[in-house]
C-alpha cells in the first residue's frame, strides 16, 4: 500500500515508517523536521513540509497519491500546551484539518490518528476503557479530543472515508538495534530524562509531586515500547484495509508504574545511582493513566511483545549512548562544513 507517513521523521513516527518499511509498504514522509530528523527515516522518501503549507500539502498528494495515511506530526508536550495553547491548536487541530481537506480532495479515504491517554484526564477508573468519558486537563489532551471528534463528523459525512484513532499511553523504549529512537532538544519525558540523569547530563533527576492519591504518591503511567505501539499501526493499516470500520482503541499494555518505580527500573539496569530530589507537582499531569487493552486485542489481534519495564529501559539506554556519538559527528560535521572543510 501507499501510505502518506506525517511527522514519519520522529520518534514514534520512524518505528513506524520502519515497521511499514520491513512490510513491504510504499512510504512518504511528510515532516518540516521541526523535532523529525532526515537520519530517522529509514525508508521511503522525504518531503520537508510543514502541514501548515496546504500548497506543498496539495501537491505531495498529487504527486504520491496515497491510499492511507498515518498522522503523527504533532506537539506533543503536556506543561508547553498549558503555557502555550493557541500554538498547541494551530499545530495540532488546524493542520489536521488541512490534511484532511487534503485527503477527501484526493479521495484517500483511509486514516490511522495518534491520539493520546491525555484524551481522559482524570478518569477515576483504572484501568480506563474506551467508552470512558472524555475530560481532559490540558490543551494538549483537548487539541487531539477535537481531532476525534472531527473524524467522527467526518465519518457521518462521507461514506468512503473510515479511520483509526489509536490512543496511545506512555510510549517509551528504542530500535532494537539502537538506529532510531527519541532525540529531541529537550528531553521532557521521564525515562529520557532518567538516562540522561544517569549519562551525567542532567545534575539531577526531579519527581514531580509525590502527594498524588497513588500507593506511593507518584504518578502511574503506563509504559509501552514504541515496537510494539509501532505494529498496531500496521494492524490497524491492514483492518481498514480489509474493510474495518472506523474505530477508537488504547493502546497500552494494562499496567502502569509509579515514577518511583521507574526511577528504581532505571537505577537498577543501568547500574547507576544517579540523584533524584522531590519537588512539587507538574502542571497538567493526571494521577493515573493505565490502558484497558481488550478492544485492540480482540478486534486488531494486537500481541505485544516486549512487554517488560527493563527492557523497555534498556533499548533506550542503548540508543542513548549511541546518540551521545551520532549528535558529536554531526557537530564535527557542521563544524567542517563552516570552516570550508
Ligand atoms: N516526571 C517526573 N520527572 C521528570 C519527567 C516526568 O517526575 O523529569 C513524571 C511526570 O510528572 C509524570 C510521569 O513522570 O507523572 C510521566 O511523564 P512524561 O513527561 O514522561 O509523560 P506524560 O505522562 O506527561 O505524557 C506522555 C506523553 C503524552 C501522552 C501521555 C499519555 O508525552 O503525549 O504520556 O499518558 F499523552
Amino acid at each position: 500500500m501507499k501510505v502518506f507517513v506525517t511527522g514519519g521523521a520522529g520518534y514514534i513516527g520512524s518505528h513506524v515508517v520502519k515497521a511499514l518499511g520491513e512490510k513491504g509498504h510504499d512510504v512518504l514522509v511528510y515532516d518540516d523536521l521541526r523535532t523529525g530528523n532526515r537520519w530517522a527515516v529509514l525508508h521511503g522518501r522525504l518531503v520537508v513540509a510543514d502541514l501548515a503549507d496546504v500548497q506543498a500539502l496539495d501537491e505531495a498528494f498529487r504527486q504520491f497519491r496515497p491510499d492511507a495515511v498515518m498522522h503523527f506530526a504533532a506537539s506533543i508536550v503536556v506543561p508547553e500546551s498549558v503555557r502555550n495553547p493557541v500554538e498547541y491548536y494551530l499545530n495540532n487541530t488546524a493542520c489536521t484539518l488541512n490534511l484532511l481537506r487534503a485527503m477527501l480532495a484526493h479521495g484517500t479515504g483511509r486514516l490511522i490518528f495518534s491520539s493520546t491517554a491525555a484524551v481522559y484526564g482524570i478518569a477515576g477508573t483504572s484501568p480506563i476503557r474506551e467508552t470512558a468519558p472524555l475530560a481532559p486537563i490540558n490543551p494538549y489532551g483537548t487539541s487531539k479530543m477535537v481531532n476525534e471528534i472531527i473524524l467522527r463528523d467526518t465519518v457521518f459525512a462521507h461514506d468512503d472515508f473510515r479511520y483509526v484513532s489509536l490512543r496511545y499511553f506512555n510510549v517509551a523504549g528504542a530500535d532494537g538495534q539502537a538506529r532510531i529512537g527519541q532525540a529531541y532538544k529537550e528531553a521532557t519525558h521521564l525515562i529520557t530524562r532518567a538516562l540522561k540523569t544517569a549519562r551525567g547530563e542532567m545534575e539531577r533527576l526531579d519527581i514531580y509531586g509525590t502527594d498524588y492519591p497513588t500507593p506511593d504518591g507518584t504518578c502511574i503511567r503506563d509504559y509501552i515500547h514504541v515496537e510494539d505501539l509501532a505494529d498496531a499501526h500496521v494492524l490497524a493499516l491492514d483492518y481498514l484495509a480489509a474493510g474495518g470500520a472506523s474505530e477508537v482503541f488504547n493502546l497500552g499494555y494494562g499496567h502502569g508504574f509509579s515514577v518511583r518505580e521507574v526511577v528504581n527500573a532505571v537505577r537498577r539496569t543501568t547500574g547507576i545511582d544517579f540523584s533524584v530530589a522531590e519537588t512539587g507537582r507538574r502542571e497538567g499531569d493526571p494521577p493515573e493513566l493505565v490502558a484497558g487493552n481488550e478492544k485492540i486485542k480482540a478486534l486488531l489481534g494486537w500481541r505485544p511483545l516486549r512487554d517488560d519495564l527493563d527492557h523497555i529501559i534498556k533499548t533506550a539506554w542503548q540508543w542513548e549512548r549511541k546518540l551521545d556519538s551520532l549528535t558529536r559527528t554531526l557537530s564535527h560535521g557542521e563544524r567542517e562544513k563552516r570552516s570550508g572543510g
